[in-house]
């Protein structure tokens, strides 16, 4: 169907860029396609691992409770490595590439210099194939969604993610990246369930949320819900194929974004969290246009 291709440059902007200290030159149109919704594409910004890090590409190296390792700089909280003695060396790679990160953030992303929050990275080990077999829908990233966590209400802050392939045997990370979020939102918002403050409390109370989920949060998780549930949506709604080559990098707002991780294996990736008002148009950020849809504040 004509009306649900997707044209690569609505999509994804692409950028030179070789260095995480890149120069700032193209910033306002960085923040611009970055807040409309699509992908920063860095086909030649790699990250370089030392032999003892190529090492560490092993995915019996991830805790088997755990889906990845996860590192949050800030407090030096490393979780989910399997072999003990191999902590100092996926700490000092995690640290690296959050370094890397915020250098490639204040050269391009300049406005969110003071307000990227919470940063928490992960080192991804498992091929993609792995875990969608074996998990629920819900679980399952090779479906089509807008990422919202069940356990961590966000109120509204938006997520921010930088990814890097890392995979040494040429493999390609492949994902589907889906339509516009004002688009997704009113495709979707008539079949969203009912928000529930008392229910809300009371996951809150009894420690399923680490706090209590807002009206947005609710909607935020339907829709990711909703999305992945939808079966004729996966397959005919707007949707195009994108492949990052290892040695790539790119950002997307993932809670914007529409997006399905479909193949791959060994990837970096950066979480940040910014507040809406931090935006040069913060009206683009889901919980604004989740509110001019419904009329009502939902924070
Ligand atoms: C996701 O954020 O849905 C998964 C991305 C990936 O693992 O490539
Ligand atoms: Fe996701």
């Amino acid at each position: 169907m004509s009306d649900n291709k997707i044209v690569f440059e609505h999509a994804v902007t692409t950028f030179t860029h070789e260095r995480w200290d890149a120069d700032g030159q193209d910033a306002p149109f960085a923040l611009e396609a970055l807040e409309e919704g699509k992908i920063l594409f860095f086909p030649h910004l790699s990250f370089s691992l030392t032999a003892d890090e190529i090492a560490l590409l092993d995915p019996t190296l991830v805790d088997p409770k755990r889906k990845n390792i996860s590192f949050q700089p800030l407090k030096n909280r490393l979780t989910g490595v399997a072999a003990t003695e191999r902590i100092p060396t996926v700490r000092h790679l995690l640290e690296r590439y959050y370094q890397d990160c915020c250098r490639l953030a204040a050269a391009i992303l300049p406005l969110y210099r003071q307000t990227l929050h919470s940063p928490a990275n992960t080192l991804r080990l498992h091929p993609i194939t792995a875990w969608t077999n074996t998990t629920s829908w819900r679980k399952d990233d090779s479906r089509l969604h807008v990422d919202a966590f069940p356990s961590r209400p966000t109120h509204g802050q938006r997520i921010l993610r930088i990814f890097t392939n890392i995979n040494p045997n040429g493999e390609n990370r492949s994902w589907r990246v889906g339509e516009p979020f004002p688009q997704l939102a009113q495709r979707f918002l008539p079949n969203l369930g009912r928000y529930s403050p008392l229910n809300s409390w009371l996951l809150n109370k009894m420690g399923i949320t680490k706090t209590r989920r807002s009206h947005y949060d609710h909607l935020m998780l339907q829709l990711h819900d909703a999305m992945k549930s939808d079966r004729d949506y996966q397959q005919y709604g707007p949707q195009l194929a994108v492949d990052f080559p290892p040695g790539s990098s790119w950002i997307c707002f993932s809670d914007q974004a529409p997006h399905a991780a479909m193949n791959g294996q060994f990837m970096l990736e950066q979480t940040f969290f910014l507040p809406p008002e931090a935006m040069k148009n913060p009206r683009r950020a889901p919980v604004k246009v989740l509110e001019s849809l419904l009329h009502k504040p939902l924070i």
